[in-house]
Formats: C-alpha cells, sequence, structure tokens
C-alpha cells in the first residue's frame, strides 16, 4: 500500500491536520467529494437512476462484509438497521435481550424501546474493556431472544469474537444482532464466517462514506420468517393495495427514497476500500495501532483499551491524569482526536502514518 500516495491523491485533510478521529467521523475524501460533485452537476444531464445506485451501495457493502447482495438492505444509519430488527422478533412474555454497559446509546435504545412489549434488557458489564465471553454466558439463557454487541466497542476498542459470541446465542435459540459501525471498513468482516445474524452499519465512520447511508445485514435463512414492522414501497415486490407482496430479500427491510447523496459517495468510498484490499487494510491498521498501544505502555500511561492483542481494532484509548488538559494540548498541537468519558480516543487508519504515532507519544512523553 502507498501510503504517501494515497495521503496525496485522497485525504487533504491530512495537509492540515494529524487525523485521528474516524471513530467520529470520516473525513470527506477525494473519491467521495468527486462521486457526490458529479452526481449534482450531471443532475440535468443524466438518467439519475438512484434506485440502481441504491443497489450499486448495497451491494459493495455486502461484498466488502463477505454477504450476497440478497442479504443485504440500505438503512439510513446503524440505530434504523438495529431498531428494523429489534421491533421485527417476535417476543413472547418473559424473553429477555442481553445488551451490555460498554455500548453506544445506538445499540441500546432499540432494545429498551422493546420493553412495553414485555421484554426484559440484562445489561452485562464489560470487564477489562470488553463483554467476556463466560459474563456473556452466564447472561444468556433459553428465554433470551436476542444478544446486541459491538463488533468493536466505540469508547474502548474492543474487538469482540462474534463468532464465539454467535455460537453462545444460537445454543440457547437466540440471535446474535451485531453493531458493525466501528469495524467495517477497518477490519476484515465475515459475516457468513462468523454466523452472526444481523450486521448493521452507517456509512459516515470507517467505511469512509456518508452519513445518510447505511446498511443492515440479515442471514438469508432467516429473510422468510423476520417480518418487518414497517414497510414502505421500496420492500414490496409489487403495489397491491389490498395483498402487498414483501421482497423475498433483505430489501424487504427497506422503507423509501434513501439520501442518493450520501449513496452515491458511500458507493465511492467502498470502492476505494475495495481497489485498497480489506486484508491490507486491517494488517496496516493493527500494525500501527499495535504501535500505539506498546508506546502508551512504554510510557506508563492507564490505557482503557483491553490488553488482548486479539481484542485489538483502529481505536486505542487512554487516559492520564487531567484528560481534559492532555486534550487540550493535544488538539493546539494539531491532532484531531475525540475526548470520551473514558479517556481519550484515537481512532488509527490506513492513511495515518508511524510517523504520525511516533509524534503523538512524543507530545505524550513530555506530558
Ligand atoms: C458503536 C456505535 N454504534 C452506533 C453509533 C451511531 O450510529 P448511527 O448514527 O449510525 O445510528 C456510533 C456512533 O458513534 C457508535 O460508535
Amino acid at each position: 500500500m502507498n501510503v504517501e500516495k494515497i495521503r496525496e491523491e485522497f485525504f487533504p485533510v491530512t495537509k492540515t491536520t494529524t487525523f485521528l478521529d474516524i471513530a467520529n467521523h470520516s473525513p470527506p475524501c477525494v473519491p467521495v467529494q468527486e462521486a457526490i460533485r458529479g452526481y449534482l452537476l450531471d443532475w440535468d444531464k443524466l438518467d439519475r437512476r438512484g434506485d440502481a445506485r441504491t443497489e450499486e451501495a448495497v451491494a459493495s457493502w455486502a461484498k466488502l462484509v463477505g454477504a450476497t447482495p440478497e442479504e443485504a438492505c440500505s438503512q439510513p444509519n446503524t440505530s434504523s438497521g438495529l431498531t428494523t430488527v429489534a421491533e421485527a422478533l417476535r417476543f413472547e412474555e418473559g424473553d429477555n435481550v442481553v445488551v451490555n454497559d460498554l455500548e453506544n446509546p445506538a445499540n441500546l435504545y432499540p432494545w429498551i424501546a422493546q420493553r412495553p412489549r414485555g421484554v426484559e434488557v440484562r445489561v452485562v458489564r464489560g470487564r477489562g474493556g470488553a463483554v467476556q465471553l463466560d459474563d456473556l454466558g452466564k447472561a444468556v439463557d433459553d428465554k433470551t431472544k436476542a444478544v446486541a454487541i459491538s463488533h468493536v466497542e466505540w469508547l474502548t476498542g474492543a474487538r469482540h469474537d462474534v463468532r464465539a459470541m454467535a455460537e453462545i446465542a444460537h445454543e440457547h435459540g437466540a440471535y446474535l444482532v451485531v453493531d458493525g459501525i466501528q469495524a467495517a471498513g477497518a477490519l476484515k468482516v465475515d459475516v457468513k464466517r462468523s454466523g452472526v445474524d444481523f450486521y448493521a452499519c452507517g456509512g459516515y465512520k470507517w467505511l469512509v462514506g456518508c452519513s445518510g447511508a447505511g446498511f443492515l445485514y440479515v442471514r438469508g435463512e432467516l429473510i422468510p420468517e423476520i417480518e418487518p414492522v414497517q414497510f414502505g414501497y421500496r420492500s414490496v415486490e409489487e403495489h397491491d393495495i389490498e395483498r402487498p407482496r414483501l421482497k423475498n430479500s433483505a430489501k424487504k427491510y427497506e422503507l423509501g427514497e434513501p439520501s442518493y447523496l450520501s449513496t452515491v459517495g458511500t458507493i465511492a468510498a467502498i470502492k476505494m476500500l475495495l481497489d485498497l484490499g480489506p486484508p491490507a487494510i486491517e494488517a496496516r491498521v493493527l500494525k500501527l495501532s499495535q504501535r500505539f498501544y506498546d508506546g502508551l505502555e512504554h510510557l506508563g500511561i492507564t490505557i482503557v483499551s483491553p490488553k488482548e492483542k486479539s481484542m485489538r481494532s483502529g481505536v486505542v484509548s487512554f487516559s492520564t491524569r487531567d484528560p481534559d488538559a492532555t486534550f487540550k494540548l493535544l488538539k493546539e498541537k494539531g491532532f484531531y482526536l475525540s475526548l470520551r468519558p473514558a479517556g481519550i480516543r484515537v481512532a488509527i487508519d490506513f492513511y495515518n502514518t508511524e510517523e504520525e504515532i511516533e509524534r503523538l507519544l512524543s507530545v505524550l512523553a513530555r506530558e
């Protein structure tokens, strides 16, 4: 991977700042800018073909995460993907869902909203920055309908073993529902190999795309039995007032017109990721984040992210005696990162460099 060329040609943000904040929002890269500009400028000339573009975006995301295009659909964001799933599950009185206290609220409210349906929301406490498999195993029982988990946790960057978690859920006849927004694009995702049932993700973080374009994977075998509570004209095979027939694919979970601007931008972003190659991207992200983790450890700084290498992702968080002051100092020195309740969050992607990581560590060394 020619990182200097990628930075020069695709990522203008790298010229003005040390950008380490994609866990918050993707920087607008050149392919995305050009795709959106082109779409707007060609508005009067072209057959706009928004539907075809939505299909293209969904198919390219499906390819990135190892799904078939029929198992994927467009959603405005992660929250709507997760809510679509939570609403569609058929709960019986006394059923429970298992969440955890490390989740982003986006993966809690879709489940909390099911309480009026008689659903118990069980909260597993994270340990060491992650949800531990044995803790999850103790919380799941035969009344569990769904286990909701982030592939990568937003604050600690813990990368969960979703394959092992899917096994725990399936042993009890429950579904594993994954929030993938902090993983997809940076780490290799293979929804088939991992055996997860649902995988939702927005386009505006590691996919390097846009807000307003998100995706949902539903495991093929489940599509006939998981009926959406809400449906719209995009969900149906044929318009029929008396007997609307839903599509025989994940497209039945779509409603109306998505944001085409976000869609065309996100197509360009995913194309860039597929061209660069998910294995190469993951290898680079993990190499840089491990270097940063080791550097923090060497400096004796309190690390919020889990110690296990298998749990490493693009996110490494740490804390200092005065995180506000450290954050302010780093900002003044041109580092673009996030201050979150758990500490300072550094989000490292493929366009970052070894030099940027060393420079960040050297500022922290003088702290
Ligand atoms: C893990 C996680 N899930 C979901 C979201 C938000 O999802 P969306 O805005 O796509 O609904 C975030 C945003 O920070 C997040 O970190």
